[in-house]
């Protein structure tokens, strides 16, 4: 499915955002999206699209006098009828008219006969009302927010087209985002539950590791602000949570390989199978960036979880050793268009 987004831009900061949604989108397994500034739309491949997301900045407390132009004039040569819209705006000050800015697009959505998408407070947390607002020039601290949204307007998109089940087997209604700034003390809390419970369970594993201690909130943080941190969310509440790096050393001969490197994998206890779930969308969104592997380790000496990775594919490939830690390698062979 090919989605689009169009923007108008001066100082690049409304461009800027239009590439994260457009991240957020080619994240989303069987999308294809890209980014187009209203004066190089390429018509053909807009035409052909599911979905458009329309992005401008704030002026004057509405969309741009040139993007209302554009609106007006020349997106019907999109065939935007029947398609899924959607709005972004970004603005200098905080209450400097960007939702107005949203809803003035998406007024013109309606009459162009499009059925209009925010995600809203349905997701959860980040909750986006109409569309999501960039305050410029803070390009970075948007990333997240922005990412989320096209991850959810492209799910809504393959929803829309009937192609859900084909492209979330098994997600089960929950969704793997990446982590916003907002999502650190949930995430840390899932942390705290996972090694209570494997206290009242006699598990030996992270609480005998000193695991809260060795990855304190911080480390989570820093995760998220270099991308890596998905939280698995199901019906709004942060349920799971994974760290994906693209390199790890642990792997030094592997150095420079497509893949992801699955690390921290948390669940609440409350919702089982979900881990495995968590490790489906990871392999998805490997194969949807282009990696050729899912890597990880796990414990030598925990009989449980090699089993577990062994019974969903994971095949050892070498050990590691991290200070007192012995892991076994594993790794899964993953390709775009599906996993193996
Ligand atoms: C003519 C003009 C009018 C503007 N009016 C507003 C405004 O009403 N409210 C606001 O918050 N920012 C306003 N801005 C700031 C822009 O909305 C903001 O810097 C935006 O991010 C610029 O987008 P760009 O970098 O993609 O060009 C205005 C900027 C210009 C040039």
């Amino acid at each position: 499915m090919k989605l689009a987004v169009i923007y108008y831009s001066v100082t690049h900061n409304t461009s800027a955002m239009a590439e994260y949604v457009v991240q957020g989108m080619n994240s989303v397994e069987g999308v294809q999206a890209r980014a187009f500034s209203i004066d190089a739309a390429d018509a053909d491949f807009i035409r052909g699209c599911a979905g458009i997301v329309f992005g401008s900045p704030t002026y004057a407390g509405a969309p741009s006098a040139e993007f209302c132009a554009f609106l007006e004039k020349d997106a019907k040569k999109f065939a935007p009828g029947g398609k899924l819209g959607g709005a972004f705006a970004t603005e200098q000050y905080i209450h400097g008219g960007a939702t107005n800015a949203i809803m003035d697009i998406l007024r013109h959505l309606l009459v162009l006969g499009m059925m209009v998408y925010s995600s809203g407070s349905a997701c959860g947390k980040p909750v986006i009302h109409y569309g999501p607002v960039q305050v410029s020039p803070d390009t970075r601290g948007y990333r997240d927010l922005f990412i989320t949204y096209g991850v959810r307007f492209a799910r809504q998109a393959l929803k829309a087209a009937g192609q859900t089940a084909a492209a979330q087997p098994d997600s089960g209604g929950c969704v793997l985002e990446p982590a916003g700034p907002g999502d650190i003390s949930a995430v840390f809390a899932l942390y705290e539950k996972r090694v209570r419970w494997m206290n009242e369970k006699g598990i030996r594993q992270w609480n005998v590791t000193d695991y809260l201690r060795a990855y304190p909130a911080d480390y989570y943080e820093q995760q998220r602000k270099s991308g890596n941190l998905w939280v698995m969310r199901c019906g709004g509440t942060a349920a799971g949570a994974v760290v994906l790096k693209q390199e790890d050393g642990r792997w030094p001969d592997r150095a420079g390989s497509a893949a992801f490197y699955l690390h921290n994998l948390v669940t609440d206890p409350a919702f089982p199978g979900l881990g495995a779930r968590i490790i489906r969308e990871v392999e998805k969104l490997a194969a949807g960036k282009g990696k050729s592997f899912v890597r990880l380790d796990c414990a030598e000496d925990s009989s449980f979880l090699n089993s577990y990775y062994e019974s969903l594919g994971y095949r050892p490939a070498g050990f590691c050793r991290d200070g007192a830690y012995k892991g076994i390698r594993r790794e899964k062979a993953v390709q775009t268009g599906g996993v193996r």
